[in-house]
Formats: structure tokens, sequence, C-alpha cells
């Protein structure tokens, strides 16, 4: 069993007695975990040198990883750390959205502990360490990438604190449900599947975290001629609903990291501004216990 995603009785017990935050009981890992994330690690090695962004591959020379073993939490933290002050930070599964933006905002990265079943290295029922420590954490080394986070994190702060004085609770709700739905787009179309230009205008890399760990999507991402690519306009990003469970149709360049920061800027600037208040409402890409999950932090005292 080891620690294999939706098999591993450690996690259930750990989910049972509502622990979110976890450690990593790295002795629970089976040989076939770690053959897994051999596999997984050994067949991205060609894409990541064709498609990943500079600034990932630079993350992955810095931390290390072994590619032979499931890396332990506090080796990623030890080479990472230094860098950019962020942190993996083992959880037991969902973590619902404000607690996720607030751990980035205090630059921890809530990571999944489990790996996928090695019979099925392309299914992923929910996200795993090869998705959370390969595809997302190289990019945590990058101190530009890393205080866009760490602001686009406190984003929703700011959301809980522009609603804590309103005595409509359903107002509240409805506020903070759309608030949090554009915070989750930007999010899926930048950190998750975002694409950029590079300096001559003629390449297009990766440095979205859920292509950057699929070894089928990294290459329809740029390749193929049936995704359609634009240019990042947040006005669009906000407003567009995703669906999970398949390739991406619609993807979005940015031309830089310093875009990318600047971007989280002017989401904060409208988010102040009201412009939030009403984005196109969610069809499947807004879970209950999300939106619950701001309006709890709504409800607390500053
Ligand atoms: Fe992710």
């Amino acid at each position: 069993m080891g620690l294999t995603t939706t098999k591993a009785p450690y996690i259930e017990q750990a989910v049972s007695n509502g622990e979110m935050y976890i450690e990593q009981p790295y002795e629970l890992y089976s040989a076939d975990n770690h053959a897994t994330w051999q596999r997984l690690y050994a067949r991205m090695q060609d894409h990541w040198a064709r498609y990943a962004n500079q600034r990932f591959l630079d993350g992955l020379e810095t931390l290390c990883f072994e590619p032979t073993h499931v890396p332990r939490l506090e080796d990623v933290n030890r080479f990472m750390a230094p860098r950019t002050g962020f942190r993996a930070k083992a959880v037991s599964g969902f973590v619902p959205a404000f607690d996720f933006f607030d751990c980035l905002s205090r630059r921890e990265f809530p990571t999944t502990i489990t790996i996928r079943d090695g019979q099925s290295l392309d299914y992923l029922p929910e996200p795993d360490i090869f998705h959370d420590i390969a595809g997302h954490v190289p990019m945590h080394t990058d101190p530009a990438f890393a205080e866009t986070l760490v602001r686009f994190g406190a984003c929703a702060h700011l959301a809980a604190d522009m609603v804590r004085d309103m005595s409509d609770r359903e107002e509240r709700r409805r506020r903070l449900s759309s608030i949090q739905n554009a915070l989750q787009r930007f999010f899926w179309f930048t950190v998750e599947f975002g694409l950029m230009r590079d300096a001559s205008g003629q390449r297009v890399t990766v440095y979205g975290s859920g292509l950057l760990s699929s070894y089928g999507e990294i290459v329809h991402s740029v390749e193929s001629p049936t995704v359609q690519r634009y240019p990042l306009q947040l006005e669009w990003v906000i407003n567009q609903h995703f669906e999970i469970d398949h390739y991406q149709p619609l993807l979005f360049i940015v031309d830089s990291f310093d875009q990318l920061y600047e971007q989280v800027a002017t989401l904060e600037a409208w988010m102040k501004a009201g412009k939030l208040d009403y984005v196109t409402p969610g069809w499947r890409d807004m879970s209950q216990a999300d939106v619950e999950s701001f309006l709890e932090a709504s409800l607390r005292p500053r």
C-alpha cells in the first residue's frame, strides 16, 4: 500500500482525525512508490528540456532531486528556503481555497505526500507529490515568481477584510464567491497552466505546474493546433470558466514574470475597486468548501 494516492491508510487516518497539516512519514513509501517516482521523473526529462521555462530548469538544478526516490520535504526545504523562504508543508489532501492562499502568503506550499498508482501513470484522481514537488516547487526557487505567489496569496486576506463589516450575510457570501472565482481562475490560468513567450517572441515555454507535471499535456499545450493560445488578458481570465478533467483547450501567454507580478497587482487593485464582485458565475469550477473557507475567514476578527 505505502503512500499510494487514494490507498494510503496513513492519510485516511489523518483525514478522519481532521488533520490537514501532517508529517511526511518517509519510511511508509513502498518500493513501488519510489519506482513510480523514478519512472515519472525519468520520462519528463526530455520534455522539460524542450518545453519548460528556464526558471523551472534552474529550479530543478537548485533542488537536486534524487531521480530514484520520492523526495523528502525536509531536503526540498533545505535547498529552497535559503533562496526564497518558501517551504513545502505536508497536507493530508484537499485544502480549502482560503487556507491554500493564506499558506502562500506565508511562503508555505501545501504539498500532497502521496504518489499516484504506478499502474496508471497518466491518470490522476487528485494532485500527488509528483505534481506538487516536481511540477510546482522548482518555480518557488525563483525570487520573482515567489513574490508573485506571496502577493497573490495576500489577496485572499484582502477579500476577507473587504467584506468583514458587511451586515448582509447573503451579500457577503455572494461577493466572496465572485472574488474567490476570480482568484481561482487567475491561479488556474497562470500558476497551473501558464505559458510564456520568450524574449525572441518566437518560442513559447511552459511555467504552469499542471503542464510541467503532465507527460502528455506539456507537449499538447505547446504543439497542438487545437489549443487556443492568447496573450494574458486579466478581464478575460477572471471571467473564464475552466474544466479540470481534460486537456485545456484555452491557455494564456505572458511575456515575463515581471508582467505576471504586475497582473497580480492589477488583480489586487481591481478587487479594491469592486471589479471582482460580479465576475461570470462558476459552473463546475467552484466548490462549496472553498467559498465557506472565505466566508469563515471574513467572520474572524481582524
Ligand atoms: Fe497544482
